[in-house]
């Protein structure tokens, strides 16, 4: 079997092209841009790239970016008072602090700080809480697009076996939460997890999302089923001196035995800032008491 290649770049950029045209309907009914403000403590080059790229992007959807750079020595109280000035700033309808933060300032204290009502990144114990209840809320940007490419290849995902792998609160815990709400037996696997091999071969929709590259084997996929690799991780290439980019499923031997395969780069990745993008604007209709159907991006 050669698996079905999820294309996740694609399905980013319609998605995008769908948001581009809501931003301008909520631009012309008030008469102002969507707004995202992106804070970043400190200058790890990783961070630096993605906030960037959030930055045009946002512009490319017809929304307005904020960019704050703070150096790596902020105090927590700065940091906090910034928080608390763009909760209160009516132009901005979503915040995103840049994780990870230099190690002497408290991400979750951070998180806390944010208005769950503009908490775009889904972080805040807020919308963690509605999620697990089922109640609307803003969810993590990377698994809410995993789901999307799910449900675009499955349909109804209702009754079928889901394995997650990691169990972190970005990705892995949210990701179990969604699958769940959809009616799917989920599993979370984790570093602990007794005979993975044997536990991943039960499952009809596979999650990768352990930061481990290649780490799933061809053989631990159930013919047929979908996988969905989070995994970005940069490894040597055969060339000295050069690198490459690759998720934590051996791509090459699972697509001769799953049903379809998101590759990496070109997968989930490209979702994540789409979604951002698609929480940003579900926000600003919200924020405004302006109605926006469920189904409508
Ligand atoms: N760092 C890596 N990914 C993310 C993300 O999705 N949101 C934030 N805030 N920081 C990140």
């Amino acid at each position: 079997m050669t698996a079905d290649v999820i294309d996740g770049k694609a399905f980013a950029g319609a998605l995008r092209g769908r948001i581009a045209t809501l931003a301008a309907d909520f631009t012309a009914q008030t008469g102002r841009k969507a707004g995202l403000a992106v804070v970043l403590v400190g200058e790890d080059p990783a961070s630096q790239v993605y906030v960037r790229s959030k930055g045009k992007s946002t512009v490319e959807a017809g929304m307005a970016s904020f960019e704050h750079r703070l150096p790596a020595d902020t105090a927590e109280a700065d940091l906090i008072a910034l928080v608390n000035a763009l909760n209160a700033d009516p132009a901005v309808d979503g915040i995103l602090v840049q994780l990870p933060l230099p190690g002497h300032l408290d991400e979750q204290t951070v998180i806390a700080t944010i208005n769950p009502d503009k908490d775009v990144d889904g972080f805040h114990v807020t919308n963690a809480g509605r999620l697990a209840v089922g109640q609307p809320g803003f969810v993590p940007c990377t698994p809410l697009g995993c789901l999307m490419l799910l449900k675009d290849r499955l349909g109804s995902l209702s009754g079928l076996d889901a394995v997650v792998i990691g169990r972190s609160n970005i990705v892995g815990k949210p990701m179990a939460q969604l699958l769940l709400a959809e009616s799917c037996t989920v599993t979370i696997a984790h570093s602990r997890t007794k005979n993975l091999p044997d536990v991943v071969r039960r499952a009809d929709i596979v999650v990768a999302a352990v930061g481990r590259p290649e780490m799933v084997k061809a053989d631990w996929i159930k013919p047929g089923a979908t996988v969905i690799d989070v995994g970005i991780n940069r490894v040597a290439a055969a060339d000295p001196g050069k690198t490459r980019l690759v998720g934590d499923v051996d791509y090459a031997g699972a697509a001769g035995v799953a049903g379809a395969i998101t590759p990496v780069p070109g997968g989930v990745g490209p979702m994540t800032i789409a979604v951002l993008l698609r929480n940003t604007l579900v926000a600003a209709f919200r924020n405004s008491g302006i109605a926006l159907a469920d189904d409508a991006i």
